[in-house]
């Protein structure tokens, strides 16, 4: 399958900060994703890396000037801010802002986005006082009006020693922003609960009960969901993923804690997707001190932990909201089971994935699901990854939205 970006042509311009050393990567992924990446720099850009950095990494001639001598009779602004599907700017200095919320055209970049008319992004990255300066507020203030998406700076330790707002943000979150241009906004004003990940039933303050969910197939959803411009919370047990940029995270351990944190947001959501491993007993009791070994043989009393998603769907009735969705992970008997749990929980849509094979269900990076809707259609879906495989039950839990 091919990539989001595969294709499609980005203008990158690079301005002069020491976070121009970061676009490098940034360009490195954009042509690793089969993007075709063509790169503008400005005079100050070139003194913190060089252009041959990024001619190497783009495979593309890097532009730096207006009045380039091999530039011929092409008129290279016109040309370049013509052909782009998306200009990102990265890291976006408080010059050029400034020149853009102003409508200078005195280097090469800035002439570009005023020739263009294409969708521009504009990553920030500058000294805290010099980006929440009223000046510069005021000129990114413009640059929204203009209708070109600022994307806030990270909090953190800068180059220059301080404290505060104006890191460039990471490649990840980009990543995001740069994909979401060329994504479909279908969950724009729908908010989406997400589960994900095992839970944690403690037995004693070492031992405990749990699952090989990693939390991969649900944070993927999250992902793909914000991208695809939900609000979307996500509560997740514990996973050793980064969270998706931009969602809210609830943090929990045990199936007890899962419910209480998916019945509080409930009412808020419009679609729930539960792609979280409940346990589905804990130890009846949770001892304070550790079980020392016996040599005998000792008996675990497990009690059930309450069905979140059987709860949601008697709670939902025959209500249209929220749209339920569930998972099964299943060994044998996968449709037959599948339409059992769809029934007795009273879903809109159940995906059912195989945990026996080493490339679907717990810890793979890809998964192969079968969903069954509330009219009982059977869709098998390929192998993909967990990204791809996201996609697809998104585009199926739209159309069951309509
Ligand atoms: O996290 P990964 O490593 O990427 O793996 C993904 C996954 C295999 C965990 C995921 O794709 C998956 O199948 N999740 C559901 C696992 C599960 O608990 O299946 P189940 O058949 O036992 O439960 C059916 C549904 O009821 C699920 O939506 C589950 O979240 C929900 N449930 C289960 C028990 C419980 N006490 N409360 C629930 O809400």
């Amino acid at each position: 399958m091919k990539t989001l970006l595969a294709g499609k042509k980005i203008l990158f311009g690079i301005c002069g900060s020491i976070a121009a050393y970061k676009a490098a990567e940034w360009v490195r992924e954009l042509v690793k994703a089969e993007a075709e990446v063509s790169v503008v720099m400005t005079e100050a850009a070139t003194h913190f890396v060089s252009g041959l950095t990024f001619a190497s990494l783009s495979g593309r001639r890097v532009y730096t000037g207006m009045f380039e001598k091999d530039a011929g009779e092409e008129m290279t602004h016109i040309t370049l801010a013509r052909e782009c599907d998306l200009f990102v700017i990265a890291p976006a200095t408080a010059q050029t802002i400034a020149k853009l919320a102003h409508g200078f055209a005195d280097d090469l970049l800035s002439v570009l986005v005023l020739a263009g008319n294409t969708k521009v992004l504009v990553f920030p990255a500058m000294n805290s006082n010099m980006y929440c300066h009223k000046a510069t507020q005021a000129n990114l203030f413009k640059l929204q009006e203009y209708g070109y998406t600022v994307i806030e700076p990270e909090q953190g330790k800068l180059a220059c020693g301080d404290d505060g707002v104006g890191r460039l943000v990471d490649w990840k979150t980009a990543r995001e922003k740069i994909v979401s241009v060329f994504t479909r906004q279908d969950l724009q004003g729908q908010t989406v609960l997400i589960s994900a990940g095992p839970t944690w039933e403690s037995y004693d303050p070492a031992r405990l009960l749990s699952n090989r969910s990693s939390g991969k197939m649900g944070y993927a959803l999250a992902r793909v969901a914000k991208r695809r411009g939900a609000r979307v919370i996500l509560v997740s047990g514990p996973s050793a993923i980064d969270p998706p940029p931009g969602v809210e995270m609830i943090n929990v351990m045990t199936g007890i804690e899962m419910h209480d944190a998916i019945l509080a947001k409930y009412e808020s959501a419009d679609i729930v997707v539960m792609a979280a491993a409940v346990s589905d007993y804990r130890p009846g009791k949770k001892m304070k001190q550790k079980v020392k070994k016996s040599g005998t043989s000792i008996e675990l009393e497990l009690i059930p932990n309450p069905d979140i998603l059987k709860i949601l769907g008697y709670k939902k009735k025959k209500a249209i909201r929220p749209l339920l969705v569930g998972f099964a992970a299943e060994s044998k008997g996968h449709v037959e089971e599948g339409r059992r749990k769809l029934k007795e929980k009273n879903l809109d849509l159940i995906v059912i994935n195989d945990i026996i094979g080493t490339d679907t269900g717990f810890g793979a990076d890809t998964n192969e699901v079968s969903l069954i809707d509330r009219n009982y259609q059977l869709e098998k879906l390929p192998l993909r990854s967990k990204e791809e495989c996201a996609e697809m039950i998104w585009d199926k839990i739209v159309n069951l939205n309509r």
